[in-house]
C-alpha cells in the first residue's frame, strides 16, 4: 500500500470485529512503532499489550464506571446535537458507544514512557510526549497498512491509580495514551476530514499564509 495512501486513510476506529489480532501483526506494528525517533535516541518505552479478556474487562469497567455516567452521556447526546457536520456527529456518538465497552478492541496497547532522560526527565510535560508520540503514530499507520483498526485514546489520565496498580507499571513508568486495536467492524478507513493545509501553515512568520497551487 502506497505510503501517502496509507497516511490519508488512517483514522479512529471505534468499532471492532471480535476476530483476533494475530501475534505477528501486532510485532509488526510495535517494530514499526520503535523505528520512530525519541531525544538522544534513548528510547524511553515500554508497551504493554494487553490482550486477555479479563485483564481487558479490568480496563473496561474502569472507563465504564468514570465515564459512563448519565452525566456524560447528556453531555456526548448535546455535544452531537450541536456537532458541526455529520462527521462530527458520528464521531460524538461513536466515542459515547465505544466508551461502554473499550474490552470490545480485541487488543488494549498501552504505550508507557520508561525512565524518560531526554529531551526532559518529567515524564509528565509537553516534552516528554516528543519522546513517544511519534512512535505512537508509526503504530496507528502499520496497523492501516495491515487493514488494522485503532484508536488513540487519553481515557488512561481518569485511572492512572487503577493501570498502576494492576497491571503493576513500576515508579518510573508512565501510561502515555491507550490505543485500542482490532479489525474495523460497520466503519471504514479514511480519507480523513481536515483543514486544508494551506489554512493551517504560515511562511516565514506567523500569520503569513500562501495558499498552494
Ligand atoms: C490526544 C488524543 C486523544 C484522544 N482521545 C480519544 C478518546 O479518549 N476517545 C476516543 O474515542 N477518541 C480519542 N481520540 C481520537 C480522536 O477523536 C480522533 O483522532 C479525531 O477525532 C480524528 O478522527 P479521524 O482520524 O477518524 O478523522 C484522541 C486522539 C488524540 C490525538
Amino acid at each position: 500500500m502506497d505510503f501517502f495512501e496509507v497516511v490519508h486513510t488512517q483514522r479512529a476506529i471505534r468499532r471492532f470485529k471480535p476476530d483476533p489480532v494475530s501475534e505477528e501483526a501486532l510485532w509488526t506494528m510495535l517494530d514499526a512503532a520503535i523505528r520512530a525517533p525519541s531525544g538522544s535516541n534513548s528510547q524511553p518505552w515500554r508497551w504493554l499489550v494487553v490482550r486477555n479478556r479479563a485483564r481487558r474487562e479490568v480496563i473496561s469497567k474502569a472507563v465504564r464506571e468514570r465515564f459512563v455516567t448519565p452525566d456524560f452521556l447528556e453531555q456526548m447526546r448535546q455535544m452531537a446535537e450541536k456537532a458541526a457536520s455529520p462527521t462530527e456527529r458520528r464521531m460524538l456518538l461513536g466515542a459515547a458507544d465505544f466508551f461502554r465497552d473499550v474490552a470490545a478492541a480485541p487488543v488494549l496497547l498501552i504505550p508507557c514512557l520508561y525512565q524518560i532522560s531526554s529531551p526532559t526527565d518529567d515524564p509528565r510535560g509537553l516534552l516528554a510526549g516528543s519522546s513517544i508520540y511519534g512512535a505512537v503514530q508509526n503504530l496507528l499507520l502499520a496497523g492501516r497498512a495491515l487493514g488494522i483498526g485503532t484508536v488513540l485514546t487519553t481515557f488512561h489520565a481518569g485511572m492512572e491509580d487503577m493501570l498502576r496498580k494492576e497491571f503493576h507499571l513500576p515508579e518510573d513508568a508512565v501510561p502515555t495514551c491507550v490505543v485500542a486495536v482490532g479489525y474495523p467492524d460497520s466503519q471504514r478507513f479514511g480519507p480523513t476530514t481536515r483543514k486544508p493545509v494551506d489554512t493551517v501553515t504560515y511562511w516565514d512568520d506567523w500569520g503569513v499564509a500562501r495558499r498552494r497551487v
